[in-house]
């Protein structure tokens, strides 16, 4: 799949984010190294603090299928300039991922790449244990 491919499927799981309290609405797309893609978007409820965010979604997915080998995420929102992954998903995708590309994109043609450890330096992990 061309990044353009990925960058289209993070729209379409965009559309599918529950942000009713928001929103704010973020589609994601994780590749693993063989090219397989999880999809994710983030889902709101009543509580708001239960909230989960589109990567962390499609992070979790992956994981739970038995993905261990990650090459790049998708973040896609609809604004001019499209934020990066809030923190608790930087240290997760940090923590799984390793040093992945995430490219940040929106539906009018903005595109973006940049290393996980441009975006989350000196982090917390194993190696601070
Ligand atoms: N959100 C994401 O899904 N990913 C991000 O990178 C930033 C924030 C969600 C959480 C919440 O549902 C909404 O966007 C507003 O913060």
């Amino acid at each position: 799949m061309s990044v353009e491919e990925l960058v289209q499927a993070a729209l379409r799981a965009r559309e599918n984010a529950l942000a009713a309290y928001s929103n704010f609405k973020v589609g994601a797309v994780l590749q693993t190294v063989d090219g397989k893609i999880y999809t994710g978007c983030n889902i709101e409820n009543a509580t708001y603090g239960l909230t989960v965010c589109a990567e962390r979604v499609a992070l979790w997915k992956a994981l739970s299928e038995g993905e261990r080998k990650f090459r790049r995420m998708v973040v896609a929102t609809a604004t001019e300039r499209p934020g990066t992954p809030c923190g608790a998903c930087r240290q997760l995708m940090w923590e799984f991922c390793g040093d992945i590309e995430v490219i940040l994109a929106n539906p009018q043609g903005f595109r973006e790449s940049h290393r996980l450890s441009n975006l989350y330096p000196h982090p917390f992990d194993e190696k601070s244990l």
